[in-house]
């Protein structure tokens, strides 16, 4: 159970990481020649992000994963009130960027400044996220938490699908996933323009 439950999240972390370098990667090609279709990838990363980390990652582990650590580990307390709170965060951030994105592309090279300070905001804040769960939380739950508790955790991060929408969701993550590995810079990504 616990070693199913922390592959699962290791592997979502791993995941989120790439889009962060994938982010960057295209957001220097960007910089250097805009291009319709760069836009296009980005656009693509800022969507799986706000719809699969924001949405799921980081909820399963608001409710299900930190409840359960915090009352078996108090110590630990101060930093799941921070990390919760960036959960709370992360969505608007994601959307600022959309926009500031948006901004770029319709308005001209303006606003590219003001996208490139924001993606390095919050690229540093998501790094910085991750390493805290990855380096605190992670190795306080393989401490404190049980096995029926692992059972909990693992059972939320395997339903980690949208019941609502039509199609099998993991099928649609992993299209949007692999048009991003298609199409970004290397070595995040195969698109060969970088
Ligand atoms: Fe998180
Ligand atoms: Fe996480």
């Amino acid at each position: 159970m616990q070693h199913e439950a922390l592959r699962i999240i290791h592997d979502e972390h791993h995941a989120i990481t790439a889009m962060l370098s994938a982010m960057r990667g295209v957001a220097a090609r960007l910089s250097r020649q805009p291009d319709p279709q760069d836009f296009d990838v980005m656009r693509a990363i800022l969507l799986y992000i706000d719809e699969f980390p924001e949405r799921l990652h980081h909820v399963k582990e608001s409710e299900v994963l930190f409840p359960l650590v915090r009352a078996k580990a108090p110590e630990i307390a101060p930093m799941l009130d921070r990390l919760d709170a960036e959960h709370l965060r992360g969505e608007t951030a994601v959307r600022g960027l959309e926009h500031d994105l948006l901004a770029w592309e319709q308005l001209g090279d303006s606003r590219r400044l003001r996208f490139m300070d924001s993606l390095e905001r919050y690229s540093q804040f998501y790094v910085d996220h991750l390493r805290a769960e990855e380096s605190e939380v992670l190795p306080a739950a393989v401490r404190v938490l049980d096995e029926a508790e692992w059972a909990q955790v693992l059972a939320a991060f395997q339903a980690n699908r949208d019941p609502l929408t039509g199609e099998q969701p993991e099928a649609e993550y992993e299209r949007l996933f692999r048009k991003i590995v298609n199409d970004a810079p290397s070595p995040i990504g195969l698109g060969a323009r970088g």
